[in-house]
Order: structure tokens, then C-alpha cells, then sequence
């Protein structure tokens, strides 16, 4: 019997990894699951907390749900009840344990991708309780299965719950949205009985003054049951008849007592679905029946798909499997450290894609929009395994740009509104990702396709676009030719640092750096050589600036206020280092040798703690009105001194580039959900996806994981692995092989799509030597340095790539010479 992995009290991975199994459902914090097949979308907790969504988890949600994360009461439920126990003490359960919370025997939540499946007995009754989300559809299928245990004949009652929200109905204005919702009651579809909703208002923003408040939900959303395994058949709508006036949702007076017909459906209660049946169960039989929950533009519409999906045969559970693994499996590591392989494999794409691509939600944020930057570095996820979706998403943010080059924060898909800021990186990761697209898979023409800006239909070329984006932060320097901040760069909260205009980042100028060395590549192959030797220029004169102005001594400074005091300085006695301006330095080549290391060294004395990199320290821990919002944050939590994941993973990477394999592998333990999990009380997250956050040293609970799911780190820490921990790094004509592996490595396959090839990459990672140079073999031939190109392919089949190690140093990365400017003693 292959072991599970990596246990904690509260359950463990499954052999195969792929899926994780809670064995008790009082884990320290809800353990979810995001399930989402790139429209139609879910979220499940480890007690059947959560809600259902289609295209816009936030503005277009079809179950009501409640952010109680403390409670975790809020869901769709699936209740049984013996109706052979007397009404008044009926024996009543569910199958989650929410809401009745009444004790299962052999508890199990398998949490998996594309599903999560409950299990568990009572009073005689086995249960199995799978949700999934089949590909292509827009609705959710349940299957259950009942299995009667005892020796005697059973009868039970089975229904589900749930409340409609059908769009959007915030809890202060809850009364008022009850009043547009109307329900139906359909059993004239052979083999099914539904309640159907719809709502004739939906409060999204304006178009026009005549909309406010003024338009219907445009889709109406069904409920059905199998019915053949019942005798009978329940059905209720109304809130009232189905819980009971002041009664609990774990005791529903609509299953503890028998309700009769619901004489009206319609405009009049408040609207929810208790639907099922009563059946009778002979001793050893078991039943299995499916709910579909359903959405699509109308009435009839959603019934039909409804009733397609209840039929045993539709597609459900294995085909959600199949499609899983036929996005993840074009890249493959098989590494001997385990969590490394099982994160990989598995859980980081499929969180990166799930969750953060598709869902764009988790249990600790229920966004729907797309951030400009977020979804754009998420679709790093997609570059080697299908690179065609990274441009998708490229022409999706291009569009959302605006002529004059700054671009939507966030906008809302479905209502296409947005936040215009002066937030000073935004329009930057367009470029940023066109050039990673670009290194992918030597598509340049993706330059001249053409997107429109939001304010301007006719649109240009991406090319005009990243363009614009660049010119844009050339615009705004100051006159020492720092980048303006604005009102946040990367970091959110640094949000009024540079609020009038004046404050500086020091990172941006590393960022802008970045894209500019790859920006200059694309002009001079694109033959634009004043292009190219403009965007060099700008380069160099980015990075000695920094260079002159912003080295601290022993780190790089991180911004400057409007009123032009340095944050990130020794002299700053909250705020002293930041890792950002340390790690992008680094990433960037903008470093001398000589002060990389030294920025090195210091980010690994001050920021890399046993719960990770610090984004800052240290914290914090009074609100600072002249720097923002990143102030108000207890000291510790999210950006304000605590792992903010994100940009941990881009130390892990400033770790490998260095070939610092012992700051790599410190880093990796940090932060690898799988094993800091296995201590689940303190790190109270879920172990198999990524934290937005761990709790900084300042924290009552240092080493506490939060914000799961919904964090760019996802996709991040994929990259990360495959690009820098294993070393396989898309360059403009090959792929470079150089990697870092961190220590508990043995035999490493790394398997990926490149250019329409699968290419498969070998080392022993014990033969790995610092400081020593990678050499490839390609069919038994050395290649002639440690860059791959199309030509050393094999021409049909898998190329497979064999990597060891010589005895010669590996020559410096080339960096500029330290600029004549201000060079401060440590
Ligand atoms: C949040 C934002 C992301 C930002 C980060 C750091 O995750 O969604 O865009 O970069 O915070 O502040």
C-alpha cells in the first residue's frame, strides 16, 4: 500500500498526490476547494461552506454565501433525515457537516481536481456526496450514493439547500434584493423535478442613468433532482417553510416534519430551493441520484441542461479528471522531493489556473474582476504547456488599456467597469508578459495584432500598446530620474507614498529595467534599431540612478515620499529593508557584483525568516498616513512584514540565479505549503495551495498561513521551480539549462512542451556542484553551451536533454559597472 503523504492531524495527500484527503473536519481553518471550468465555478469548504458562480464570482453568484470564515455555516446542503425516528426527536443530519454538524462516522472531504467528494455514515446510512463542474458546461453536477448499512428497511428523507442570489445582493441591502427574485416549481420534465430563479433586477453598475436599479438579471438558474429514486418528491422555495420562523438551519422545520405541497411558488417569500425526496431503502441497497445546479439564459434553457446533466450518464466526475489532466500534464516533474513534484504536478497550476485564471476567487477574497497585473503574471501558468492561452490573456488586458497608456487597475468582466488609478507598474506587465510570450515560443508576430484601447475602438498594434505602457513610465520620472510611484506600484498599499506626485520607487526603476533590456531585443529584431537603442539608453540611465541614489550601504532603499524622505533606509525604524527593491535588483542585472552580493547577504540576514522572506522589516505598527494603507495592517499580516508569497517565490528565484543553493533550499522549506502544513495548528492553511500570506515575526502567530487560494503566488511559484529551481528558462532562440536544485533532489525528470516539441530534461541533482558550469547532451551529443536550441531537437519525438555538471566556475553574470554616483559606506 503506497503511504499517504504528508500528514497532519487533519488528514494527508493521497499516494498520487493529486488529491487531498481531510480525515476531520475541524481543521483550524475551512479548507477549500475552488473548482472552476473557466466559466461556470464553486467553492467548497471541508464543511460544505461556499457558493456557486458563473463568469464573475462576485457580480454573478448564483448561492448566497457569508464570509465567516470563523463559522463556515454559509453553503449548498445536502440533509437526510430518518423518518422512521418520531418528529418530534426525528434524527436528522447531513452530509457535510455543515449545517447540523452532527457527528459522521468515517468522516472523509477528498479535496481534488475538477472535485470534492464527502463521505461519511450515520445511524446505519453510508453516504458519498461528490460536486464537480464539468468541462464545457455551466453547471455544477452532485452525485450522491446511499447505502443502507443496518438491517432493517430505511426510509429517509434527502433534500438539498441552498439560497438564491442570483447576481449580486450584498447582506446590508438584503431585504431590498428579496424583492425581485421569483421562483418556480417544474415537474414536467420527465425523470427530473426543479425549482427554477430568476431576478428582474441586477445591481451592477450604470450604463445609463435609465439603468439604475433598472434591469433584470439576464440568466435564470435551476435546481433538479433526479427524481426516480423517490417515492415522493419535496420541493419548497420559500425561506420560512423550509427552515422554520427563528429556527436553526441545522434543524429545517421542512424536513423534520412533513411541509405538504408549497401551495405558491413565485414573488412573494424569500427565495431559496429545499428540494428531494422520500425514499425507501431495503437493507444492503444502495441508491445513487445527482443534483444539478444549473444556469444559463432562461427559464427553459437551464432545465434543459439540468435535466441532461441528472442522467447517471452525463458527463461528471472523470470527465472533470480528464480535462484536469489534460491542461496539467504537458509538463511533468519527477524530482525525488516530493512536495516539490506534488505542488508542481498538481495544485499550483491547478490553483493558478482554477482559482486565480478562471475563478478569480477563494474563501478569503470573492473578487471576479481581473486585476491588470494579476491575471497577466497568472497566465505565466499556461506558457509551457499551452502558450496560446498566455496570449488570450495578453489580448484580454491589452483591450483594456486605455489610448493614453494607463490602464484599468481591475475591471469586472460581464459589467465592464473599472478602477482608473494612477498606480505607476500596472501598464508595465503587458510588456513584461509579451516579451515571456515571446521568449516562449518566438511568436513576434503576436506584436502586430491588433487590440482596441478602451476609449478607443480602432485600437492599435500590442506592439503600439507596449509601447505606450513604456512611454507612459518614461513620462513619469523625477527630475533624478527615478520612476514616480503614483499612487502604489507593485505593492498595493504603498498607496500614498507618491500620492502628489513626488514620491519615487526604487523597484519600478529595476522592474522598468528589466522590460527594457527585453524591449530593446524586440526592436532590434523587429528592425527598429533607434527603438532598440533608445529603450537601452533608458536602461542604463534607469539603473544608474538607482544606482546613485537609492544604495542604502548594504541594500537598495525601497521609494521615496512626496515630501522626499527615503523608505526602506537603515535610519527608518519600521520599514528599515524591503525585499522587493533587493530581489529585482538582482533579477534585473541592475546590481553591480559587488553590491548584489551585498543586497544578497542583507536580505538573507534581515528578511529570510523561518516562515519565509519578509516583504519588510520590520514591520509597521502604527497606521503611517504619508506612506498608506500598508501601515494599517496589524504588524506581521499581509504586505505589512509578514511572507507576502508572491514575492517570496521571486526570492526563491534571486536565490537560484545566485547559485546560493542553501538560501534556495531554506527558502523552499519555508514556504512549501505540504510541509509547513504538516504542523496544521500553526500553520492553520490549507498545505496544498499557496497562502496570499504567512504571519511575520511580529505576529501573535508567527508561521500562520492565510489568504489561500486567491494569490498571485500560484503561478509564481511554478514558474519559479520549473524556470529557476530546475532551470529551464525560455531565451529568444533556445532554452537555457541551468539549474539550482535544492537540496533532497535525486533524479530529476522534467518534462514540458517547447515550440511545438515535448522536451524532457535529465540530471542528477547529487551530482550538482556549485559553481560549476551545466553541460547538455542531446542524443548523446555535448552541445556547446548551456542554451538548447530548435536545431539540437530531435526531429520527431521527445528531445531528451541530459545536464551534468564540469569542474570549471560558471563565469559572473555581466552586470554594469558601478556608475560614478553616490557609492554609500556600509
Ligand atoms: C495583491 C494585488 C496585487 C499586488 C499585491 C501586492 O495581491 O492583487 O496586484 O501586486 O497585492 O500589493
Amino acid at each position: 500500500m503506497p503511504e499517504p503523504r504528508f500528514p497532519n492531524r487533519f488528514g494527508h495527500f493521497t499516494p498520487a498526490g493529486d488529491a487531498f484527503v481531510l480525515t476531520r473536519h475541524d481543521a483550524p481553518m475551512p479548507w477549500c476547494n475552488v473548482i472552476c471550468n473557466g466559466r461556470y465555478g464553486l467553492v467548497v469548504s471541508q464543511n460544505g461552506g461556499g457558493f456557486s458562480f458563473l463568469d464573475n464570482s462576485q457580480l454573478n453568484v448564483l448561492t448566497r454565501w457569508e464570509m465567516d470564515l470563523a463559522r463556515d455555516a454559509h453553503g449548498r446542503f445536502l440533509y437526510l433525515a430518518d423518518l422512521d425516528t418520531p418528529d418530534h426527536a426525528r434524527d436528522l443530519w447531513s452530509l457535510a457537516p455543515a449545517p447540523t454538524r452532527v457527528h459522521l462516522d468515517d468522516y472523509r472531504c477528498t479535496h481534488a481536481l475538477g472535485s470534492t467528494t464527502f463521505q461519511g455514515a450515520h445511524a446505519g446510512i453510508r453516504h458519498a456526496w461528490t460536486l464537480t463542474v464539468p468541462p464545457g458546461e455551466t453547471a455544477e453536477v452532485w452525485a450522491v450514493t446511499l447505502t443502507n448499512e443496518s438491517d432493517r428497511t430505511r426510509r429517509l428523507r434527502l433534500a438539498a439547500y441552498l439560497e438564491w442570489c442570483c447576481g449580486v445582493a450584498p447582506d446590508v441591502k438584503r431585504e431590498f434584493h428579496r424583492l425581485f427574485l421569483n421562483t418556480t416549481d417544474h415537474t414536467d420534465r420527465p425523470g427530473v423535478r426543479a425549482i427554477a430563479a430568476t431576478k428582474n433586477m441586477w445591481d451592477i453598475p450604470d450604463r445609463t442613468e435609465k439603468d439604475h436599479w433598472n434591469r433584470p438579471w439576464p440568466y435564470a438558474a435551476a435546481l433538479a433532482v433526479d427524481t426516480r429514486p423517490f417515492q415522493r418528491t419535496l420541493a419548497t422555495s420559500d425561506k420560512e417553510r423550509a427552515l422554520g420562523r427563528y429556527h436553526d438551519p441545522a434543524r429545517p422545520a421542512g424536513l423534520l416534519r412533513d411541509p405538504g405541497p408549497q401551495p405558491h411558488f413565485g414573488r412573494f417569500g424569500d427565495a431559496v430551493a429545499m428540494l428531494g425526496g422520500d425514499l425507501v431503502l431495503e437493507p444492503g441497497a444502495s441508491v445513487t441520484l445527482r443534483f444539478v445546479l444549473a444556469i444559463d439564459a432562461a427559464v427553459p434553457a437551464a432545465l434543459d441542461i439540468a435535466q441532461r446533466l441528472a442522467r447517471p450518464e452525463a458527463p461528471a466526475e472523470p470527465e472533470a479528471r480528464a480535462f484536469w489532466r489534460g491542461l496539467l500534464d504537458p509538463v511533468r516533474a519527477e524530482t525525488g522531493l516530493d512536495d516539490f513534484d506534488l505542488l508542481n504536478n498538481h495544485w499550483l497550476p491547478y490553483q493558478a489556473i482554477s482559482a486565480r485564471l478562471w475563478g478569480r476567487t477563494g474563501y478569503y477574497q470573492q473578487s471576479g474582476a481581473f486585476g491588470f497585473r494579476d491575471q497577466l503574471q497568472d497566465s505565466n501558468v499556461w506558457l509551457p504547456r499551452a502558450p496560446e492561452r498566455t496570449a488570450e490573456q495578453i489580448m484580454l488586458h491589452a483591450a483594456h488599456q486605455f489610448a493614453d497608456g494607463h490602464v484599468y487597475h481591475w475591471w469586472h468582466p460581464l459589467a465592464e467597469f473599472g478602477l482608473q488609478t494612477a498606480c505607476s507598474d500596472d501598464y508595465l506587465w503587458l510588456p513584461y508578459l509579451v516579451a515571456r510570450y515571446i521568449r516562449e515560443t518566438g511568436d513576434a508576430a503576436i506584436l502586430d495584432r491588433s487590440a482596441p484601447f478602451v476609449d478607443d475602438a480602432d485600437g492599435a498594434t500590442i506592439r503600439e500598446h507596449c509601447r505606450r505602457s513604456i512611454a507612459r513610465m518614461e513620462s513619469r520620472l523625477s527630475d533624478r530620474g527615478l520612476p514616480l510611484i503614483g499612487s502604489c506600484d507593485w505593492n498595493d498599499g504603498l498607496s500614498a507614498v507618491g500620492i502628489e506626485g513626488r514620491g519615487e520607487s526604487v523597484w519600478l526603476a529595476f522592474f522598468a529595467a528589466d522590460i527594457l533590456r527585453d524591449w530593446a531585443v524586440l526592436m532590434d529584431r523587429a528592425g527598429d534599431a533607434p527603438a532598440a537603442d533608445a529603450a537601452r539608453a533608458r536602461r542604463a540611465a534607469l539603473i544608474d540612478a538607482a544606482n546613485a541614489h537609492a544604495w542604502d550601504g548594504a541594500w537598495y532603499r525601497r521609494a521615496t515620499t512626496d515630501a522626499g524622505d527615503w523608505i526602506g533606509t537603515h535610519t527608518n525604524a519600521h520599514g528599515r529593508i524591503y525585499l522587493n527593491a533587493q530581489t529585482w535588483a538582482i533579477l534585473a542585472d541592475a546590481a553591480p557584483p559587488d553590491r548584489a552580493a551585498r543586497a544578497w547577504s542583507s536580505t538573507m540576514e534581515h528578511l529570510v525568516q523561518d516562515m519565509g522572506p519578509l516583504l519588510l522589516h520590520p514591520a509597521y505598527d502604527t497606521p503611517d498616513e504619508d506612506v498608506g494603507y500598508i501601515t494599517r495592517y496589524p504588524p506581521g499580516l499581509r504586505e505589512n512584514g509578514g511572507v507576502y508569497m508572491h514575492a517570496a517565490t521571486w526570492a526563491l528565484a534571486t536565490a537560484c540565479k545566485r547559485r546560493d543553493r542553501a538560501a534556495a533550499t531554506r527558502i523552499w522549506n519555508a514556504i512549501s505549503p505540504p510541509r509547513r502544513g504538516t504542523d496544521a495548528d500553526a500553520y492553520v492553511a490549507e498545505p496544498y495551495v499557496t497562502p496570499g500570506n504567512v504571519d511575520g515575526p511580529t505576529s501573535e502567530r508567527p508561521g500562520r498561513a492565510g489568504w489561500t487560494w486567491y494569490t498571485g503566488s500560484a503561478a509564481w511559484l511554478h514558474t519559479v521551480s520549473l524556470e529557476w529551481v530546475l532551470g529551464v528558462r525560455p531565451e529568444w532562440d533556445g532554452l537555457r539549462i541551468d539549474p539550482c536544485p535544492v537540496e533532497g533532489m535525486r533524479a530529476v525528470r522534467l518534462a514540458r512542451r517547447w515550440r511545438g516539441r515535448e522536451i524532457v530534461i535529465e540530471f542528477d541533482a547529487r551530482d550538482y556542484r556549485e559553481g560549476a558550469a551545466p553541460i547538455l547532451e542531446v542524443m548523446g551529443r555535448a552541445l556547446d553551451g548551456p542554451v538548447l536550441r530548435e536545431r539540437d531537437c530531435a526531429p520527431a519525438g521527445p528531445t531528451t536533454v541530459r545536464v551534468s555538471w564540469a569542474t570549471s566556475p560558471v563565469p559572473e553574470v555581466r552586470t554594469r559597472p558601478v556608475p560614478a554616483g553616490e557609492r554609500t559606506a556600509p
